[in-house]
């Protein structure tokens, strides 16, 4: 098991020496390592388990240090860094030869952000790097929203976490790129499509794909639980007393015990449902169930991310 606490200098000294540290932000935990390191950049991708074609997100404390990693900010791309940085916004840029092509599989662009957590700012601000930070987990398996999460499967293999306690957003950031200078969603996250469009006007949704070389972040099959687990409308459920756990938006199906039910949101607060996800789906997952069914939520706001992370749990490549 990894050592858990907030000793900030400490998770600096490991970090210095190319170790791997868990760090909190607003979205979800971080495995981080030194980004201009690309001996701590490849032990990411093998503690992970994660395929070196998948790039990772360079994570910094402000816009300045941006110049030193990124060739070029769009305008619109600078409009959005003023308006929800620090926050859950990733942005896809032409990358500069300091950046280890490791970081970013061999592609021109880096995917950057500012983190929206006190400690990991700090943490950040007392570096002379940028960390390189997926999410904590193993490839493929639900994102950790507190340090117990992180611990539970990485624990092993890192030597500290830094406690930040819960995730408020529980949702990987929104990541946007600039095809031909238009703003084009490639992850759904926890910026909604709405408050960005607000800014930029509209933007261009690209669509799933689980081969697209263009597009690596999108594999579908992702953020899955260990147990076969099905998204479709409440009343095509099948009900099965014991051995089939529900994820469900806002209310109880009738006629099935509660401890095998989990309700995102019983005020119907998608904000609330996007925090609850990811620590739920891990409950269900680790109760004694044979099949996990859940039933998608509004599609509005964050409606859309948490739809979309539900049909990539279902999906089946
Ligand atoms: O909220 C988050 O974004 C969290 C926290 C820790 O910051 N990080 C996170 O990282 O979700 P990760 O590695 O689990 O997901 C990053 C996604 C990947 O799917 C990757 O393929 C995509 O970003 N990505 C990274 N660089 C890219 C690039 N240059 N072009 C397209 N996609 C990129
Ligand atoms: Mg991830």
């Amino acid at each position: 098991m990894a050592n858990i606490g907030k000793d900030i200098r400490l998770a600096k000294e490991f970090l210095q020496k190319g170790q791997l540290v868990g760090i909190p932000t607003e979205t979800v935990y971080g495995l981080a390592g030194n980004a201009l390191d690309e001996s701590a950049v490849l032990s990411i991708f093998e503690v992970k388990n994660r395929p070196s074609f998948d790039p990772l997100i360079v994570h910094t404390d402000s816009v300045e240090k941006l110049s030193g990693l990124v060739s070029d900010i769009p305008d619109a791309a600078y409009l959005l860094t003023q308006k929800f940085w620090p926050g859950p916004l990733t942005l896809l840029l032409p990358k500069k030869t300091s950046v280890p092509d490791l970081v970013t599989s061999g592609l021109d662009t880096v995917a950057v952000r500012i983190p929206d957590h006190p400690l990991t700012l700090e943490l950040l601000r007392s570096l002379d790097f940028p960390l390189a930070a997926p999410s904590a987990n193993p490839f493929g398996y639900i994102s950790p929203t507190n340090p117990q999460h992180v611990d539970q499967q990485l624990g092993e293999k890192i030597p500290y976490i830094l406690n930040g306690g819960e995730c408020g957003i529980g949702i990987e950031s929104t990541i946007i790129g600039f095809v031909e200078g238009i703003p084009t969603i490639y992850r759904l996250g926890g910026l909604a499509i709405e408050e960005i469009e607000s800014v930029v006007g509209e933007v261009i949704l690209m669509a799933h794909s689980s081969s697209n070389p263009q597009a690596p972040g999108m594999l579908k099959s992702h953020y899955a639980p260990k147990k076969p687990f099905y998204l479709t409308e409440r009343s095509r459920f099948p009900i099965h007393e014991d051995g089939f756990g529900y994820l469900l938006f806002d209310q109880y199906i009738d006629g099935v015990d509660e401890k095998y039910q989990r309700i995102l949101s019983p005020g119907g607060n998608l904000k609330e449902a996007a925090h609850n996800l990811f620590a739920f789906l891990r409950e269900l997952d680790a109760q004694t169930l044979s099949q996990i069914w859940a039933e998608p939520v509004p599609a509005i706001d964050l409606g859309r991310a948490i739809n979309d992370r539900l049909k990539r749990a279902a999906a089946e490549d």
